[in-house]
């Protein structure tokens, strides 16, 4: 997915365009580009690479009505051409565009017949030469007329050289205008607009915006006019900024002990033992939660990891029997879905396309659907039944890590408010379970004492080129994530596997100082990893252990040992995750990697 920004105001506003970019650029970053009018005079400037490279070129552009774009290819590759925005033949209309246009092989072929030029080998750039096919002077109703025509997502901002207004619109990928004095910010996410202004309106599917001197004005694909909400956003400018950090990742790694403890503020119930989750109480009743037979978890990456760690303590406080499905995969199966079937999705940005259709999958065979998520106002927080804002702040690394954690905090205390509802989590059980929720942020604040240690066994392993991540029980989705961390920030091939699944094919992979990182804390499963341990050493692995404080014997058997403190099982993932998370930034920095960019990535997919 790609970051639109869009202004229609009396300032100058290529640097308020460009600005917005940079925050923007989490989304995609191999392109970028801009359109300004000044007197009726439109220039476009773009290139290939990062937005600071536009900035450099675009010091003199004048003109207080605007588009611009950072891009994360989906057709046609990362090039100047292929950047955005897009030009009709004449040159006159200008478009960016956010999301993905399934049918344009077709309207391009009856576009060209037509005598259109097309330039680029983007999906996008029919849609420009669509509106300049409508267009007889109102810009609005061509643009109306070229959306029809399209299959697809879109949030799209158009401008016509000779027109003083801009118009925005969008059908699956998120675009919020911001309402200044006098002035409009348009852009795909609030953090590239709230230093202008924190009063926000949402554009919802198929709604369409004209912004001229008269205002901003709503309505439908029929124009029917709609009536929207200003929303004040909580957001403010210094949560979006690096603090003195070397990357936003390190610093949101080292914000979790504070959002873990904003996610529980206010949330526990000492008096009844329950959690008070306002968002969820009014829908999950006692009489509704009585009758479901089933809770499935839908998510995509990090959030998919957190689903899987979730059905090992659901299940054991619930005795509900709980499914783990990667979005993609869910919305295209036809899933077995009903009344009585619980589904949950997981989705830091509430912008990724597939978590939102399997969310509209699950609507449509009646399941009731839950949101844990971060982003407030996003599409799937607005689609959910209801939900737990999982109060993460905003997180700009492209690897996910604070959003991980309180993901999980959050799920912990659904699972305690629904078994509290259900009678399946007794008093004592619950008093035990919110004391151990409660020590969380401390616990992880101590791990994050032990990071000069976690650089130093970095300093020894960032050159392998392959990697395994071993885990037993709860602890094997953290390998798994411990895995994707390491892929998607240092680009080395990582894999997680169950630890006794090993026998049965990764140990073909082991060779002399392949790094193995084993998650061994001294738990149920302790003895089994052991054993895992010395048939992966047998074959000349190096075997970094993360393991509980006061282990000798790991000491003598592994290379390398990152101890973390006892804590009960169920919160396990809290105290492993964070040394993972740790050791791939420290890998991938002294690799240099572009840690808040890494290569082909972006922080949320709202294209399928
Ligand atoms: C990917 C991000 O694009 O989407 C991952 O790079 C993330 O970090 C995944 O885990 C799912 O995103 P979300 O916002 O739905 O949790």
């Amino acid at each position: 997915m790609c970051g639109i920004t869009a202004y229609f105001g009396k300032r100058e506003c290529s640097s308020i365009l460009i600005n917005g970019l940079k925050r923007l650029e989490y989304r995609g970053y191999d392109s970028c580009g801009i359109s300004v009018i000044n007197n009726k005079e439109m220039k476009t400037v773009k290139t290939k690479g990062k937005v600071e490279e536009l900035d450099k070129i675009t010091k003199d552009l004048k003109g207080n009505i605007g588009i611009a774009h950072t891009r994360w290819a989906t057709h046609g590759e990362p090039n100047e051409i292929n950047s955005h925005p897009h030009l009709d033949c004449k040159n006159e209309i200008s478009i960016v565009h956010n999301g993905i246009i399934e049918n344009f092989e077709s309207i391009k072929t009856y576009l060209e017949k037509k005598g259109h030029k097309f330039r680029s080998e983007t999906d996008t750039e029919v849609i420009v030469h669509l509106i300049e096919e409508f267009y007889l002077g109102d810009l609005k109703s061509a643009v109306i007329k070229a959306l029809k025509q399209i299959v697809g997502t879109y949030g799209v901002a158009v401008i016509h050289k000779e027109k003083k207004e801009l118009i925005v619109a969008r059908k699956g990928s998120p675009l919020i205008i911001g309402v200044g004095e006098e002035e409009y910010f348009v852009a795909s996410d609030a953090s590239a607009i709230i230093e202008h202004t924190k009063e926000m309106i949402y554009l919802e599917d198929c709604e369409i915006a004209k912004i001229d001197e008269n205002g901003c004005n709503i309505t439908d694909l029929e124009e029917i006019s709609i009536d929207k909400e200003i929303i004040t956003v909580k957001m403010n400018i210094e949560e979006i900024e690096k603090k003195g950090y070397k990357h936003f990742m390190l610093k949101e790694i080292f914000e979790q002990p504070e959002t873990l403890k904003q996610a529980i503020l206010g949330r526990i119930d000492h008096k009844n033992y329950t959690a008070k989750l306002g968002g969820v109480e009014n829908n999950l009743t006692k009489e509704y939660l009585e009758k479901v037979n089933r809770i499935v978890i839908v998510a995509c990456g990090t959030s998919w990891h957190c689903g899987l760690v979730t059905k090992f303590f659901m299940e054991r406080f619930l005795k509900i029997p709980v499914e783990v499905d990667y979005a993609s995969e869910f919305r295209y199966r036809d899933p077995i879905i009903d009344q009585n079937t619980l589904v949950i999705v997981i989705s830091q940005s509430g912008e990724t396309a597939d978590t939102l259709a399997a969310l509209r999958e699950a609507k449509k065979k009646s399941a009731k659907v839950v949101g844990i998520i971060n982003v407030a106002g996003s599409t799937i927080s607005r689609e959910c039944d209801c939900g737990i804002f999982i109060r993460a702040g905003p997180e700009i690394g492209v690897a996910s890590t604070k959003a991980f954690t309180n993901q999980l905090i959050c799920l912990n205390l659904l699972t305690l408010y629904i078994g509290r509802t259900i009678n399946k989590i007794d008093t004592e059980d619950a008093k035990t379970l919110i004391n151990n929720i409660e020590k969380v942020p401390e616990t992880i604040k101590e791990i994050l004492r032990t990071n000069n240690n976690i650089k130093e066994i970095a300093k020894k392993y960032y050159t392998a080129k392959n990697t395994l991540y071993l885990g037993r029980g709860i602890s094997y989705p953290i390998a798994l994530e411990g895995a994707l961390k390491l892929k998607e920030i240092s680009y080395i091939h990582a894999e997680g596997y169950p630890a006794a699944e090993m026998k049965h094919g990764p140990i073909a992979l082991i060779e002399k100082d392949l790094p193995i990182i084993v998650i061994a804390n001294n738990d149920l499963n302790y003895d089994k990893v052991l054993s895992n341990i010395h048939e992966a050493k047998a074959r000349g692995a190096k075997i970094i252990a993360i393991a509980t404080e006061g282990d000798c014997e790991i000491s003598r058997l592994c290379d390398d040992v990152i101890f973390v403190p006892n804590i009960c099982d169920n919160l396990l993932p809290f105290v492993n995750v964070v040394p993972l998370q740790l050791l791939a930034y420290h890998i991938a920095d002294l690799k240099g990697c572009t840690i808040d960019q890494p290569r082909n990535l972006a922080k949320s997919v709202t294209v399928e």
